[in-house]
This record gives structure tokens, sequence and C-alpha cells, in this order.
């Protein structure tokens, strides 16, 4: 060929994504599919969310507000904090894009856990800079280890808090002692995609610690509790002397005007999303109990999936569970072979998936 594809680009692989539902029925020629692949939410979106698309369709020929500005003043009113802190983008997966686009250089480093949310490798990579992956301690972030990874060269250490895939989390207890080992020349990233979900009272509060940490970016999405995946939207809160930087790297219609609306009627309803809550709660410990059962081994969650260790290759499990019409998330594309990442589904679902894992097991 006569051109020549960047080298960043050539050191990434794709990312593969959990099978869609349409995908599954086509090729295994089934006609009930569940998905307990990608943490989506399985009560679906607030009733009024739907409200508001329906009538969001007559501006369809209309670009959505550039600036997110009721977006922004939502969640700011809804966090507690200055709509100048709020920056928003197309899934919280563009943003991670936009944080290492603003702030990583050639040659310096990023932290993160060995097994975590893989779009932090990614994106640091295509910047040219050098992913530090830290192992994972007791199946959750050793986040001493981290931060003792820390070198001249490093710019941006990621904590996913609920991790993905293993679901733990850390307190705020543990962060504090880390936190003061942390330099300011260091951007520290609290993911909290699933914080929604969280039962544990320790986790850390980051909204306060924001307050103190001009260094600190928390980022979170619309994607899991509120059920807006398809929309993309996710935000993040930062002091807004950063925010005004990532603004300018964020591309200017990131977030539609479907989603921009649909997240605004999706904070509103705090009834959904407490159901949301309790619903995962619920079905958490039901879905305990029956690997107990199982004798299955698993790692105690605060998100809304579960990872399960199968003291044996995961492949097979997971084509057996895609033949009777469940698709999960296979632990060798997460990097945990031997275990499978199953999402908490609603309770006729976690019934098919126990149900087809005796069969299998
Ligand atoms: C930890 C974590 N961060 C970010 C994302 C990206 O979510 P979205 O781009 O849908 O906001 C995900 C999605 O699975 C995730 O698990």
């Amino acid at each position: 060929m006569g051109y020549s594809i960047r080298q960043e680009v050539l050191n990434i692989e794709k990312y593969v994504a959990g099978k869609p539902i349409s995908e599954v029925k086509r090729e295994l020629g089934l006609e009930e599919v569940i998905k307990l692949a990608s943490n989506e939410n399985p009560l679906g979106c607030s009733p009024k969310v739907k409200e508001v698309l329906k009538n969001a369709l007559e501006e369809t020929a209309l670009y959505p507000d550039s600036s997110n500005y009721e977006l922004k003043n939502a969640i700011a009113k809804d966090l507690g904090v200055k709509a100048d802190q709020v920056f928003c983008g197309a899934g919280s997966d563009s943003l991670i894009k936009v944080l290492c686009s603003a702030l990583l250089n050639a040659g310096e480093e990023s932290i993160m856990a060995e097994v975590t949310f893989p779009r932090y490798e990614a994106n640091t990579k295509l910047m040219g800079a050098k992913a530090v992956k830290v192992p994972l301690k007791d199946n959750g972030l050793d986040i001493e280890a981290m931060v003792d990874a820390i070198t001249e060269k490093t710019k941006i250490i990621w904590f996913c808090n609920p991790n993905n895939p293993t679901g733990n989390m850390f307190t705020g207890k543990e962060f504090e002692k880390v936190l003061s080992r942390i330099p300011d020349s260091v951007i520290i990233v609290m993911d909290e995609a699933y914080i929604e979900y969280v039962t544990d009272s320790d986790f850390p509060n980051s909204l306060e610690l924001l307050k103190n940490h001009p260094n600190m970016i928390v980022l979170r999405t619309f994607s899991k509790a509120y059920g807006l995946a398809a929309l993309r939207c996710g935000y993040g809160i930062a002091h807004e002397d950063l925010v005004q930087y990532l603004n300018r790297v964020i591309n200017p219609f990131d977030v539609n005007l479907y989603a921009q609306k649909a997240a605004i009627a999706a904070l509103e309803d705090k009834d959904f999303l407490k159901l949301v809550h309790e619903t995962n709660k619920e079905q958490k410990e039901y879905l305990y109990k029956e690997f107990d059962k199982l004798g299955l081994n698993y790692v105690k969650t605060n998100a809304n999936f579960i990872m399960v260790g199968l003291n044996r290759d995961d492949k097979p499990i997971f084509d057996e569970l895609l033949r009777k019409g469940i698709i999960i998330r296979p632990g060798f594309l997460l990097g945990m072979p031997g275990w499978l990442r199953i999402t908490i589904g609603t309770e006729k679902q976690n019934k098919k998936l126990i149900e087809a894992l005796k069969d299998i097991l």
C-alpha cells in the first residue's frame, strides 16, 4: 500500500464488544436471546425518558446545543457542583479519549490496573504514551501498588471504582491513605461508571475530594443505571480550569440532541433510579445464593455485574451459554481466563441463566 498507518495505531487492537442480540439470533437461528454481557440496564430506561424522546423527534433537523447548557446545569444541580465543572461527551468512552488527547504526550505514562476497563490502555497507546499495568490484588485494584508505580513520566492514573470487570471497590479510607502520595502533576481519574449501583457506604466521596484536588477528574455515565447506553452520553466533573481545556478537545456536537434531552429527564426520575438500585441489589443476592449452590467462586460486587470463577476454560462455557440464547462476557477476552463476567439481569433472566449453568456444569 502507498500510505502508512501511525505506529501507535498498529500498536493497539480493535475493541471487542459484547455480542449484540441480533447477531446471536442470526448466527444460531435462535428466537429468544438475552444479553447479560455489557452491563446494560435490564429494566430499560425511565418512562419519562421515552416521553421526552418522542417529542424530540421533531427537532431532528437541528444541531444539538454544542455547549450542553441545560444538561450541564441539570448535572451540576443534581450533584451540587458548578456547571462549569461539568463536561459531557458521547459516552465516557469518548471522554476517556478526550482526556488522553488533552493530557498525554508521547513517551509519558499512564497507570492502570492490569485487568480493568480496556479503553484506558488503547487511548494511552494511541497518543504514543506508555500504559503501565499494575497486577490486581485479591481480584481488585491494588491502589497502593498503583501509586507506587508513579514515576516522573506519569501523567494519568486511572482508578476504575467499582472496577470493571471485577465489580469490587476500594473504600474512601483506603483511598485517602494513598491520595497524599500522588503528586499534583498527575491527573487522577476516578471512573465511576457504576456508582449508582454501589451498596457499600464506605465508597469514596470523590466529589468532596475534588474540592481539594484540582488534578482530579470524576467520570460517570448515563449508559448503565440510567439505561441510556444506545444514546451515548457520559460526563465528567473536575476543576473548571482543567475543564476549559478538555472542552477544547471534545467534538463540538459529541452529545446528540436526543441524548441531552433524555439525560435531563433521566436525572429527574429518582424513583426509577431507586428501583434500578434495589432490583440490582436483590438480584445480586439471588445470584450469590445460586452460585454458592453450584459451588462457583465469585467476586463480591458493588456494580451490576458479577465475575464468576469457573476453575476451568471459560470459552466452552461461553459457547454453550450462547447456544442456549444467553450472551455473557467470557473472561479470556477481559484478561481473566477461567472466569465469566455476568451482568445482573431481571429475575426472569437470572433464573434462565442459573438453569442453563446447572445444565452445563
Ligand atoms: C468502567 C467503565 N468506564 C466507561 C465505560 C464507557 O461507558 P459509556 O461510553 O457507555 O459511557 C464503561 C462501559 O462499559 C465502563 O465499564
